[in-house]
């Protein structure tokens, strides 16, 4: 009897005291210290700029914890806790024009994997406490309007992977120690307003975005040194200059090469060790690259895209262009090339697509689209073969 009555008070008393401890619970799940920063970061948004349909404003400090659930009318969207709901892993805003500036206080979420506000009007400089989100493995700000440079800060985030910074006002050099950032596969700073010559780049890195700055300077071998697996490089339209370097194309994962539109002058080429090569795609167009087509890239097996157009080479269209059954793609059209086009490019159901148009070529059957546009009057192609001095 006494036996019995004990234990139901102990289950009692148990029961009662998870009921208030989880009544309790409920109202201060999330760490005081995400609190005021998750309110620091709405703080410094324009209240104008937030829907009453939007994410944002539905983050109701004084109605609810961040963290607690079911989120049904308060912090609907917008962010993500830990499993036990003490620390936010996660801030991806809804993209619908929130306007303002990123809080420095934003340090405070340590717990953060997670930041993304792409496709707003977020502006001011991106705050260099960033570098304190150790657990930082996304930041994706693409699409807004951030401007000063790039806190060198970023790179003590050994953690994070991806990084996409592009379409802002970011000015200024890359951070010299980014190369520190051994976590980092895919780097996107396109369309900004970056300057300098590339820096040492993160050893595992495999995707580099840099188009659309104002890059200069030589590509140099240092900076890809350690560049084992990158397999994309977009560094179109910016300002980069001299000879492109047979190391370049030898890079042992390289697959996609966009380098049109800078002022490159040379490109060396040699074929791979062994035959093996991942390289399947290469945009070299509107460039100034002098010299003769570069025959190496047909000994690339996987080659299938190969543009050179604009560009100041001379001499005839190497044959084993025409042998080359990878290629899909040739654009050669803008240069000075002469001679008749290897007829391998006409025989067949035309499976090469792209241009010779606007050279100096004879005999190329005007049947085929690859003929077009018009080669170039006999006069220009007379003067560049002449001897005059290069304009
Ligand atoms: C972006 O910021 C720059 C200055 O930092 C300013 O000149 C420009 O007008 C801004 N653009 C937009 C779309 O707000
Ligand atoms: C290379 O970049 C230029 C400029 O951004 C773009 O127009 C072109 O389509 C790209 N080339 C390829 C093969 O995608
Ligand atoms: C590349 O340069 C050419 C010639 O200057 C220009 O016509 C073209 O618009 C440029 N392409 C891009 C994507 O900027």
């Amino acid at each position: 009897m006494g036996t019995f009555f004990s234990i139901s008070v102990v289950v009692v008393v148990v029961f009662f005291l998870c009921f208030v401890h989880s009544t309790d619970y409920a109202h201060a799940l999330t760490a005081p210290s995400d609190i005021s920063a998750l309110k620091a970061f709405k703080a410094s948004i324009k209240p104008s700029s937030i829907p009453s349909w939007s994410c944002l404003a539905s983050w109701d400090f004084a109605a609810a914890d961040p963290c607690a659930s079911p989120r049904r009318i308060h912090f609907t969207c917008g962010l993500t806790c830990s499993p036990d709901s003490t620390r936010l892993t996660q801030i991806t805003l809804d993209p619908v024009g929130y306007s303002g500036t990123l809080t420095p206080l934003l340090s405070q979420l340590t717990q953060l994997h997670t930041l993304d506000l792409a496709d707003n009007y977020f502006y001011g400089p991106i705050p260099s406490s960033i570098s304190s989100l150790l657990n930082l493995q996304s930041l994706t700000l693409r699409s807004n309007n951030f401007s000063g440079s790039l806190p060198s800060s970023i790179a003590n985030l050994k953690l994070l992977q991806a990084l996409d910074l592009s379409r802002n006002s970011l000015s200024g050099f890359l951070p010299g120690a980014m190369d520190s950032m051994s976590g980092l596969r895919r780097l996107d700073l396109s369309f900004n307003r970056l300057e300098g010559s590339i820096p040492r780049l993160p050893p595992n890195l495999l995707e580099l975005a840099l188009k659309g700055n104002s890059l200069s300077g030589p590509l140099s071998k240092s900076s890809f040194d350690g560049s084992t697996q990158l397999e994309v490089v977009e560094l179109s339209e910016n300002s980069l200059t001299g000879t492109l370097r047979s190391w370049f194309f030898l890079l042992p994962s390289i697959q996609q090469v966009n380098l049109s539109n800078n002022s490159l002058t040379g490109v060396e080429i040699s074929t791979p060790a062994a035959g093996q090569s991942d390289l399947v795609a290469v945009d070299l167009g509107f460039n100034k690259i002098q010299g003769y087509a570069p025959v190496n890239f047909a000994a690339y097996p996987l080659l299938s895209s190969l543009s050179l157009r604009y560009n100041r080479l001379r001499g005839k269209i190497p044959l084993e262009f025409g042998k080359k059954k990878s290629l899909r793609r040739l654009y050669l059209d803008g240069n000075f090339l002469i001679g008749q086009p290897p007829a391998t490019f006409f025989g067949g159901q035309g499976q090469v697509s792209g241009s010779f148009g606007d050279n100096c070529l004879w005999g190329c059957p005007p049947s085929s689209q690859l003929c077009l546009p018009n080669q170039k009057p006999s006069s220009i192609c007379k003067q560049a073969y002449g001897g005059k001095p290069k304009s």
